[in-house]
C-alpha cells in the first residue's frame, strides 16, 4: 500500500468506502482472518461517530513499518464540536444521543494502540494502530 492514504468522510457512504479501504489495506499488509473484522468494526464506529456528531471530517491510513513490527494505523479527524469530557465519553454505554454508547470504549478494545484528542470548538482526532500478529 501507499505510505498513507486519505478519505474525506462526510456520510453514511463513505462510512462503508473507510470500511472497505482499511480491510484491504490491511489485507495487503498481511492481516488475515478475524483481525480484518476487528479493524473494520472499529473503523465504522468512528467514521459514524464523524459522521453523527461533526459533519463531516477525514481519515487516514498508514502503514507502519517499525522493524520487527508492521501495523495498520487510522488517524480520524474532524472539525466538529469537540468532547468536553473524552474519559466520560470512553465510558461503556455513555452517549450524548440515545446511543447503545459503546463506539468509542468498542473501538478501543478491538485495536492495540488507541488515543483521542479533543477539544471544544475545535474537533477530535483519533488515532488507532493494530499491529500485525
Ligand atoms: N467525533 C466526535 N465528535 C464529537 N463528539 C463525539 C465524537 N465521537 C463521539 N462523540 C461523543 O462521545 C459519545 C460516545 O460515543 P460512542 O461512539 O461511544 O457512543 P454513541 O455514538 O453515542 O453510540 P453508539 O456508537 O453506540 O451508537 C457520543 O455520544 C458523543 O457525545
Ligand atoms: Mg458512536
Amino acid at each position: 500500500m501507499p505510505n498513507e492514504t486519505r478519505l474525506p468522510i462526510a456520510s453514511a457512504l463513505d462510512i462503508v468506502t473507510a470500511r472497505q479501504m482499511g480491510r484491504s489495506l490491511a489485507t495487503e499488509l498481511g492481516f488475515e482472518g478475524i483481525d480484518l473484522t476487528l479493524i473494520a468494526a472499529a473503523i465504522s464506529e468512528v467514521a459514524r461517530n464523524i459522521v453523527e456528531y461533526a459533519k463531516g471530517g477525514e481519515m487516514i491510513f498508514q502503514a507502519v513499518d517499525r522493524r520487527p513490527r508492521t501495523g495498520l494505523r487510522i488517524v480520524a479527524t474532524d472539525q466538529g464540536p469537540g468532547i468536553p469530557d473524552v474519559n466520560q465519553a470512553m465510558q461503556h454505554g455513555y452517549s450524548t444521543r440515545s446511543g447503545l454508547g459503546v463506539g468509542l470504549p468498542g473501538a478501543k478494545r478491538l485495536m492495540d494502540e488507541f488515543q483521542i484528542e479533543s477539544r471544544v470548538g475545535v474537533g477530535t482526532t483519533i488515532t488507532m494502530t493494530k499491529w500485525l500478529r
